[in-house]
Order: C-alpha cells, then structure tokens, then sequence
C-alpha cells in the first residue's frame, strides 16, 4: 500500500494511473477508522476499483470554534493497518499546511437549499468546509468513484448535488449505515462515550426502528410521532438537536411519514453529538 502526505505526489500519481486506464475509488474519511469506514473501502473493492485511496484527514474548516476538532481522535498508525488489511492500495495523509495554503479564499459553497437545515443549520459553516475538502480530494486522486457512508446522510446528499451541479466526472456512491449489534451506528464519536452514554445512544436506533415500524402500516401525520420520537429520546437520557422528516432526495419537510421519506436525527449523549437516520 502507498502512502503519501504531498497533495502533489498524489495527484501525480493518480493521474497517471487514470492514463493507464486503472480505475480509481477513493473513500474520503477523518481517520479513527472503524467498521463502517471498512465497509466504504469494501464497497470500493465490490465495484471493481484497481486502485483505492482512502484519505485520512481530519479537516479543519469544517468544525466549528466549540467543537470537538482538538480531541477528534487521530492514530494514523492503526488507521494505515487496517486499511492495508481491508484492501486499500493507497492512503493519503495530509496536514492541514499542505491542504490549505495560509491565504486560502475559495470555498464550495452549497446555496442552503440542502445544507440550510438539519445539521447545516446547527452547525454554521460545517458543509462549506466538507464541500470545498471534498472538492479538493476529487481534484488530488482524480477518482472514477468516491464511496461515501449514508450514516452522513445530509451530507452524501450534498456531495451528490455537488458533483452534479459542477460537473465533476465522477460517479458517487453512498454504503449503507454499518451498526453495531446493539443498533448503534459505528462513528469515531462512539469513542468518547462513557458506557452509561452508550446505553443511552441505543435509543436512538430504537426510535427510528419504531418509527419505521410506523411508516410500514401506512402513512403516518409527522408532527405527532415527532413529537413521540422527541419524548422518547429525553426519556432515554439523551438530549434530542432535530428529529426531523424529510423528502430523501430534496431533503425538504414533510407533514406525512410515508414511503420515500427519510427521517434524521442528531442527539447529545453527554457531551458527544450523535446522528442516525433511517430510509422509509
Ligand atoms: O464524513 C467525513 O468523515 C468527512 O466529512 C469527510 C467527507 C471525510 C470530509 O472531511
């Protein structure tokens, strides 16, 4: 497995494997890996890439001044064994001075029609900083593909926009959620929970799971079962950000539960945010 640091070797790396006609995945992910980051990576491997780039980057510009950038945990020598192990044939590790120049002024900017609610509008800035990192890593490993995991549902859906919106030549794929066995979704955030906060974050699995348990007897009115889902979460211990329902392409509201809405949620356990959506 290569590993690289300079965006330059990269690019020049993989434009020249592009010339000899290999085709390139790349799994964009802030390191910690962990199975569903492993699960991106198998995806990769599923759809026949010759080459794939997992880049491990924890990027600045897309946390916000009281958020967890500092402690985002970082072991880059567990990161690159597993992604040898699971198949990766090349990691990229940046430092922030190498992916940001000191006078940097041009972002990606999505207009708010996506990224204006849900997490976008709890967290001021976030999808610039994602967008304009994404962009960037499509620009370095030139990928014919880039497998992104739907735990970050608003966020696929953005990058989906993005490449469509300026054309970039590449196709996007979204892995579904991997889970623990007890439900919860696999993030690098699970580690900074205590084992009372981890039992607490199972209800939020449980509250999707009924509330698609809902949606499969018929369409439901929202507002009620949001008003339940909310309940449910405090009574678990967790403090509830948004449970919201959304149209799962446009991600606009929708007053019904029914087939073709995706319901989000975002939850404190404690000190950590938590999100986990589900598919009706
Ligand atoms: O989902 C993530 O881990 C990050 O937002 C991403 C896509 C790697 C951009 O920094």
């Amino acid at each position: 497995m290569k590993t690289f640091n300079d965006p330059k070797k990269l690019q020049r790396w993989a434009k020249a494997q592009r010339l000899a006609g290999r085709k390139i995945a790349l799994v964009p992910t802030m390191g910690a890996l962990h199975e569903g980051h492993l699960s991106l990576i198998a995806a990769a491997k599923k759809k026949g890439a010759d080459e794939i780039v997992v880049s491990v980057f924890v990027n600045p510009t897309q946390f916000g001044p009281k958020e967890d950038y500092a402690q985002y945990p970082r072991d880059h020598k567990a990161d690159a064994a597993k992604c040898r192990a699971a198949g990766a044939t090349a990691i990229f590790f940046p430092t922030p001075a190498n992916m940001y120049a000191s006078d940097h002024s041009v972002w990606v900017v999505e207009d708010g029609a996506l990224s204006g609610s849900l997490c976008g509008a709890r967290r001021p800035g976030h999808f610039r900083g994602v967008c304009t990192v994404v962009a960037k890593l499509f620009n370095l490993a030139h990928p014919n593909f880039a497998v992104f995991g739907q735990k970050d549902y608003q966020q696929a859906t953005i990058i989906r926009r993005m490449v469509r919106d300026l054309n970039f030549d590449l196709e996007i794929v979204v892995a579904p959620i991997v889970r623990e066995p007890s439900g919860l979704a696999r993030s690098s955030r699970n580690a900074y929970l205590s084992d009372d906060e981890r039992a607490h974050a199972l209800a939020l699995s449980r509250t999707l799971q009924a509330l698609k348990a809902q949606a499969a007897k018929g369409a439901r009115p929202w507002k009620a079962l949001q008003k339940k889902a909310w309940a449910a979460l405090e009574k678990a211990g967790l403090r509830p950000d948004y449970v919201e329902a959304v149209n799962a392409e446009t991600l606009a509201p929708v007053k019904t539960l029914a087939k073709g809405t995706a319901v989000l949620l975002a939850a404190y356990a404690g000190k950590t945010r938590l999100i986990d959506n589900v598919l009706m």
